[in-house]
């Protein structure tokens, strides 16, 4: 006889039926989710789009620039052949820009190897630019009603809650172990709102921070975690590592009515994308004048503009501001394509600035 493994669940629709029942009645109101229902599913395209955006950002942050960017690339042509500034100007402020940098590169692969369309096949939404096992999942599953996974943060913190798996989250064997336990329960009718409501059930219920709200769950009768109150004792999480600070002297570079910008290195943190000019380290007055001699500035007034901080996922910038007006344009500064000088209308129009550089936000947009 075989004997059963402790932490697997064992009926499968003690799982399904009640999730999918709670979805029906619960399911949020997204605009990519339309049409929901059996017979018409949403499109492939407004699937994709909207996935992408929703990793590593929040529901109500997307909703805004999913809008615009679908009225700016309605379909996947109009994305392949997106001027680089302009999705960039679109993503502003979305943050993890090579998101949508492998949207543009994977609509040229879907051009050139699929014939304009999103491909209906796990493998092959796998091969394009950008897309992992959690969005093909996705995509499969909700567009194309292929019985495919997506875990998530939602899904291991759920499973993890349910099954009282005390293995630590982001270990990749926990990991698998959660998945497969997915996998296995994943019913093969609806997996596109199988996967969903795991997403509300973690958005709404089964939440990150803080007490869940179980009496409202769908699974308070089979959750282990439940079952001992030892809800937000899992996912159980690793000490989180000290981010790293990186001191920086970020420069405002004003002459007559435009703005210097810098385009930052094809490679590593926010590649590729215009900033402030800036430099590693806290500088003193006489290390900011030799600076301002290495790049030729001439004459000059210069004006504190405060201190900034953005954290990025591994680093935290601590930022110290300097206007710097310039009576003549340094032409040493703008002798290289990386460096342009703009007025203030193009570049609320056309450059996308980073949100690191929020903090100077009114000084950068109103002078
Ligand atoms: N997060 C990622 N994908 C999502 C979706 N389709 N609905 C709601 N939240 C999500």
């Amino acid at each position: 006889m075989n004997t059963p493994t402790p932490n697997r669940i064992d009926k499968l629709n003690q799982l399904t039926t009640p999730l999918l029942e709670w979805y029906s009645s619960a399911a949020r109101d997204l605009p990519w989710r339309t049409p929901a229902s059996e017979t018409h599913r949403p499109d492939p395209y407004h699937v994709w789009v909207s996935e992408i955006m929703l990793q590593q950002t929040r529901v109500e942050a997307v909703k805004g620039y999913y809008a615009r960017f679908l009225t700016a690339f309605p379909n996947i042509k109009s994305l392949a052949n997106a001027p680089q500034d302009e999705l960039m100007k679109l993503w502003e402020g979305l943050g993890y820009y090579n998101r949508a940098r492998n949207l543009k590169a994977a609509a040229v692969q879907i051009m050139e190897e699929f014939d304009g369309e999103i491909p209906s096949d796990y493998s092959k939404l796998l091969s394009l630019r950008g897309i992992g096992e959690y969005t093909a999942g996705a995509i499969a599953s909700i567009a194309f009603g292929i019985p495919e996974s997506a875990v998530d943060g939602n899904a291991l913190r759920i499973f993890s809650r349910i099954l009282a798996e005390d293995g630590e989250i982001n270990k990749t064997s926990v990991k698998k172990k959660i998945t497969q336990e997915v996998k296995r329960v994943l019913p093969e009718e609806r997996p596109g709102d199988f996967n969903q409501a795991l997403m509300d059930l973690g958005s709404s219920i089964c939440i990150p921070n803080g007490e869940p709200f179980c009496e409202n769950c769908p699974w308070e009768s089979i959750c282990k975690a439940h079952k001992y109150g030892q809800e937000t004792d899992f996912p159980v999480k690793a000490k989180k590592k000290q981010r790293k600070i990186e001191k920086k002297a970020v420069f405002l570079i004003e002459v007559s009515d435009k703005i210097i910008l810098h385009k930052r290195p094809e490679k590593g943190l926010l590649s590729g994308l215009w900033e402030l000019p800036n430099l590693d380290g806290e500088l003193s007055a006489k290390e900011l004048s030799e600076q301002m001699k290495k790049w030729e500035i001439g004459d000059y007034m210069i004006e504190p503009l405060g201190e900034g901080k953005h954290i990025f996922s591994h680093v935290e910038w601590q930022m110290r501001g300097y206007r710097i007006q310039m009576r003549d344009i340094s032409e040493k500064l703008l002798e290289k394509e990386e460096w342009i000088a703009v007025s203030r209308e193009d570049l609320e129009e056309k450059y996308a600035i980073p949100s690191a550089f929020e903090c100077y936000r009114k000084q950068i947009y109103r002078g």
